[in-house]
């Protein structure tokens, strides 16, 4: 109903802007649609839907109550509990896409349909493809206030039953990529351990486990890790060429990892606990005489964005969520953890001759896919110190001010959202910073935050994973751009070049930060006059983007 209203709404202003000759930027400001901000979103609710069900059914088996999915010392290491934390577990009830999202149906007012499909397709996949089957199509309002199954299961995100629902078919070539991954039917889902006792989830939720080895191959990411977008008229018409906006899982398949055998779920699902101990536990506590299996993967899949999960924690109450607050802020201490398994920090050939600081500070990327992946507008760079022997700085470069902004030695800010700063082979000053990121612009070359009004990335930089090998299927959509004079630019690790005045120094300290949201990109949100946007805004407003560190490195001069 409200859907509908919506629709109503919108579909006289593209005629509108239509008529006039509007730009884009015309259709979005009629579009202003909905004053003040987004109501908080309903709270969650368990469901069983034809296909999809949200994971309060699997908990009593599958979770901290079922007790029985424990490691070597006793601690609950259950996909439910491991989980909540994912940010794949919140990929619906996350303020920033849905404040991304409603500024490209406001961009794009005459291709609604497009956009919705698009945006829902890996973030809201239950919700959308339950929809789907009885012939409807998702919209920003089912995702955002209904109260009912669709609503459910669309904001559960990438939920227990997508992921065990994805078919093998097809998985890891062009067809499947943007989401377009098959589902079994018949209710089956899969695992990695041979012949599951099926009794127990046909009688309580009338799903079938079954085998199936394509759970443990990064085939199964590829789906919603490749990420292939075309910038798109106010209508929803593609005008420009194919944009590889992110390309994890083709960075993992190029690389010495991939070659060498080690899984995203490696990394994302370990299959060990804390200290390193295999797990080996019974999956459900029914039927008793069960036998342990093994391996288990934690399913912590996690990556470095702690900063939503920080954010998530302000406002869980908004989120309508049942993950405590308490939960989310135990997950932003492992996603720093997680993050400072990232990379390493090495210093050579320091000294200071006549003044000035040299040094030669190599980064070196430990995941499966560049560093940073995934989304275009994560970014991280070198913070340089040099000291002197009462411990005053005397030479900074990758500072940041309370707001997150870069800033020189004077607090003036380098990072304005229109400029992209250059890749650095050499760190000469306090305006130089040796930045690593991928950013996307739009047709004029200008940095673009807004995914369908992308025609290319001006710079990607991003440290390549090891063994990175451009002949691999689709590698070409991962090449580096911008480094083309930087020798010690190569597969898994950078080189940057310090030589900077430094009057007195006696030490060096370098922390590699990264942000996984930064300033530019919650400015160019809060510019997009929607609800979503304005309470998104309101969050961020209350918690800058305060950079983490992956690594740290300090010499004596
Ligand atoms: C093919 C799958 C796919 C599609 C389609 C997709 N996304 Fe995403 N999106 C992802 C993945 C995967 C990530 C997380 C990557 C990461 O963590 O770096 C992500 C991350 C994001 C983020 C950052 C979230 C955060 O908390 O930092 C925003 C914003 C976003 N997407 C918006 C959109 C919008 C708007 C659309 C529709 C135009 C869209 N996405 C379509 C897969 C997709
Ligand atoms: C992002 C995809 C993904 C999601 C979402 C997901 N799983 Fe899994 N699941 C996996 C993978 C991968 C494995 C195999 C891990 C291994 O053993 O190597 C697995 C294994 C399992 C197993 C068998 C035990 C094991 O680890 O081998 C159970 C039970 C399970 N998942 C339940 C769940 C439940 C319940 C949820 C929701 C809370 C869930 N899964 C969400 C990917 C996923
Ligand atoms: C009443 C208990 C119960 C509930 C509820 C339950 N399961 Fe299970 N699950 C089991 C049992 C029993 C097995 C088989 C264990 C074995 O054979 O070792 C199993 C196995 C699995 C497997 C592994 C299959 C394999 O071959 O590796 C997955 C995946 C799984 N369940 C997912 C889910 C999901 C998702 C839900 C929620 C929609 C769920 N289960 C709800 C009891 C339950
Ligand atoms: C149905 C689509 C889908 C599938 C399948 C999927 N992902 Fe994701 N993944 C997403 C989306 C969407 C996000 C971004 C959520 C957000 O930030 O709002 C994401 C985010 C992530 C993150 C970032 C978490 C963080 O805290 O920053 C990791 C790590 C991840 N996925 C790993 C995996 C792995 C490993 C697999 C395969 C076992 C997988 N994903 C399969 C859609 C998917
Ligand atoms: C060797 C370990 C390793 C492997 C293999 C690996 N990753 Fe990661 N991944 C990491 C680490 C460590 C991070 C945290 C750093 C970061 O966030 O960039 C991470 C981060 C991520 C993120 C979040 C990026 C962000 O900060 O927004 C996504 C999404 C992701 N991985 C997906 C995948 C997928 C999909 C695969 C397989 C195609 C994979 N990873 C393989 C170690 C690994």
């Amino acid at each position: 109903m409200r859907a509908q209203l919506l629709r109503a709404l919108l579909i006289p202003t593209v005629v509108l802007a239509a008529a006039c000759g509007g730009s884009r930027r015309d259709a979005d400001a009629t579009v202003d649609v909905p004053a003040g901000r987004l109501a908080p979103l309903p709270p969650a609710a368990a469901v069983d839907g034809a296909d999809f069900a949200t994971s309060e059914r699997c908990a009593p088996c599958h979770g901290a109550a079922g007790g029985v999915i424990r490691d070597g010392a006793g601690r609950d290491v259950s996909p439910v509990t491991a989980y909540a934390t994912s940010m794949m577990n919140w990929s619906a009830r996350d303020p920033y896409w849905l404040a991304v999202w409603s500024g490209e149906r406001a961009a794009h007012a005459g291709g609604v349909a497009v956009v919705d499909d698009l945006c829902t397709r890996c973030h809201a996949p239950m919700g959308a493809r339950e929809l789907a089957r009885g012939g409807a199509a998702i919209d920003f309002t089912t995702v955002t206030s209904d109260p009912g199954a669709a609503g459910q299961l669309a904001r559960e995100g990438v939920g227990c039953t997508t992921c065990h629902q994805i078919a093998a078919a097809g998985l890891g070539t062009p067809a499947t990529y943007d989401g377009l991954f098959a589902t079994t039917s018949a209710r089956q889902l899969a695992g990695p351990h041979a012949r599951p006792f099926p009794m127990p989830m046909q009688r309580h939720v009338g799903y079938t486990p079954v085998e199936g080895a394509h759970v443990t191959q990064s085939e199964l990411c590829a789906s919603c890790h490749t990420v292939i977008t075309r910038p798109l008229d106010a209508a929803g018409q593609p005008i420009g060429p194919e944009v590889n906006e992110q390309t994890t899982y083709l960075e993992w398949r190029a690389s010495g990892l991939a070659r060498a055998g080690v899984t995203c779920q490696a990394c994302h699902a370990p299959t060990t606990d804390v200290d390193g101990a295999p797990i080996v536990a019974k999956l459900s506590p029914m039927p008793p005489w069960l036998e342990p299996r093994q391996p288990i993967g934690r399913h912590t899949f996690l990556g470095a964005n702690a900063y939503m999960l920080a954010l998530l924690a302000d406002n869980q109450a908004w989120t309508g969520s049942a993950v405590a607050p308490a939960t989310l802020r135990a997950g932003v201490d492992a996603a720093i953890a997680m993050g400072r398994s990232a990379a390493t920090l090495a210093i050579a050939d320091a000294a200071v001759v006549g003044g000035r600081v040299r040094a030669a500070i190599r980064v070196t990327n430990l995941t499966g896919h560049k560093l940073p992946t995934g989304y275009p507008g994560r970014r991280m760079w070198l913070h340089i110190r040099a000291l002197d022997a009462a411990g005053a700085v005397v030479f900074e470069s990758g500072g940041v001010d309370g707001a997150g902004h870069l800033v020189d030695a004077a607090g003036a800010r380098l990072d304005p959202g229109d400029a992209v700063l250059p890749h650095r082979d050499r760190v000469g000053g306090a305006a130089e910073v040796a930045l690593w990121e991928a950013v996307q612009v739009g047709r004029t070359g200008a940095p673009t935050h807004a995914l369908l009004e992308a025609w290319g990335m001006g710079k990607d930089d991003r440290l390549l994973p090891r063994g990175w090998d451009p002949t691999a299927p689709d590698a070409a959509r991962t090449i580096p751009i911008g480094v083309a004079d930087d020798a010690d630019f190569v597969a898994g690790s950078d080189v940057v070049h310090l030589d900077a005045a430094a009057p007195g120094a006696v030490r060096l300290e370098v922390e590699l930060a990264f942000q996984s949201v930064p300033p530019a990109a919650l400015e160019a949100a809060a510019a997009l006059r929607t609800a979503a946007a304005a309470s998104f805004a309101a969050m961020t407003a209350r918690r800058p983007p305060t950079p983490i560190v992956l690594a740290q490195a300090q010499v004596a001069l």
